[in-house]
Order: C-alpha cells, then sequence, then structure tokens
C-alpha cells in the first residue's frame, strides 16, 4: 500500500484493509465545439476539483467520445456525477458500470490524466499486468474486454 493513499482525504489509514471505493464508467459524446482546448479546461476543472476530494482516475476523448474512470468516496463520486451529467459539454450520457468494494485504486496518482483514445488499451494492460489488488485485476481485465469486444468501439477506432 503506497504513501498517496495514506495522504488521500477521507479514506482510512493505510495498512490494515483496502479503502472501501465507489467507481463509475461511462461514455458520452462531445457536443458541437468541444474541442481539445475544451477539454484541457475540464482537467483543469478536474485537477483542482479532484485531489481536494479524494478522487482519482481517468478520461479519454476521442472521435468526439469520452470515456471517463472516476473512482472514490461515494459521496464525492456521486456528487461529480451528478454536476458531470449536467455538463453541456457531453450529451448521451450512458453508464456502463458503477460498483463499490474495498480494493486499492486503480489509478493512485491521477487525478484525472487525460489518455489518448488511441493509448487506452495500453494503458489498461500495463495497470493491470502492474496490479496486485486481484480485484483490480479483475475489474481491469473487464475493461480490456469491454474495449476488446466493441462495447467501445467508439474509442478504439478513434
Ligand atoms: C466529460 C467530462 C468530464 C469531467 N470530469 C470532471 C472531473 O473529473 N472533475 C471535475 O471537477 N470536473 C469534471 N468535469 C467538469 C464538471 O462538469 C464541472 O464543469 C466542474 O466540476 C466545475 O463545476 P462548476 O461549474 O459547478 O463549478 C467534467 C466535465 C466533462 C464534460
Amino acid at each position: 500500500m503506497s504513501v498517496i493513499h495514506i495522504l488521500k482525504g477521507d479514506e482510512p489509514l493505510a495498512g490494515h484493509f483496502p479503502p472501501l471505493l465507489f467507481n463509475v464508467v461511462y461514455c458520452s459524446r462531445a457536443t458541437s465545439g468541444v474541442d481539445h482546448a475544451a477539454v484541457n479546461r475540464i482537467l483543469e476543472s478536474a485537477r483542482l476539483f479532484n485531489p481536494a476530494h479524494g478522487i482519482t482516475g481517468l478520461l479519454v476523448f476521442g472521435s468526439g467520445i469520452f470515456f471517463q474512470w472516476i473512482e472514490g468516496p461515494r459521496k464525492n463520486v456521486a456528487r461529480l456525477m451528478s454536476t458531470i451529467h449536467a455538463d453541456p459539454r457531453h450529451e448521451n450520457v450512458v453508464l456502463l458500470s458503477e460498483f463499490e468494494e474495498s480494493r486499492e485504486r486503480l489509478f493512485p496518482d491521477w487525478d484525472m490524466e487525460l489518455v489518448a483514445a488511441a493509448d487506452i488499451r495500453d494503458v489498461l494492460v500495463d495497470a493491470r499486468n502492474d496490479a496486485e489488488d486481484e480485484k483490480n485485476a479483475a475489474v481491469l481485465t473487464l475493461m480490456i474486454e469491454q474495449l476488446d469486444s466493441g462495447q467501445l468501439s467508439e474509442l478504439s477506432r478513434a
């Protein structure tokens, strides 16, 4: 368990059991006019807000589609998700999965990392290979399967 965990806001101290994490994964379509500059502004907000609320994750943007993985304390993630849901910079938000469990963070150092669509598979495979937590490895395997089976086809084509 890393020092980073000990520093994350409202989670239990590291060393005994992994924190209870709520995570949300969704896809959405960027509204017209949303370009890389707009995405950078989103990341600026995320990098201010997320660390202060124990939230980490990744954002993929390609071919006008967003894919985002968000994890952290349930209350904070749920509140952020309702803000994101109402954000006019995207529409057709489709929830891909949502669950809460006790495990390590998948991306503990990422306040909200932008990953190019072309790199998403490599990022997931690297994270799975490095995962010490079995549940994390299982979650990542599921995401890779979703990607490979075409459920996220817009992204893999990007
Ligand atoms: C695809 C997408 C992902 C976003 N991800 C985050 C995020 O991880 N953290 C965050 O604080 N804001 C994120 N935002 C921005 C929020 O929707 C919102 O604009 C921001 O939190 C500022 O909120 P406010 O306008 O109510 O102050 C995202 C927006 C979009 C369109």
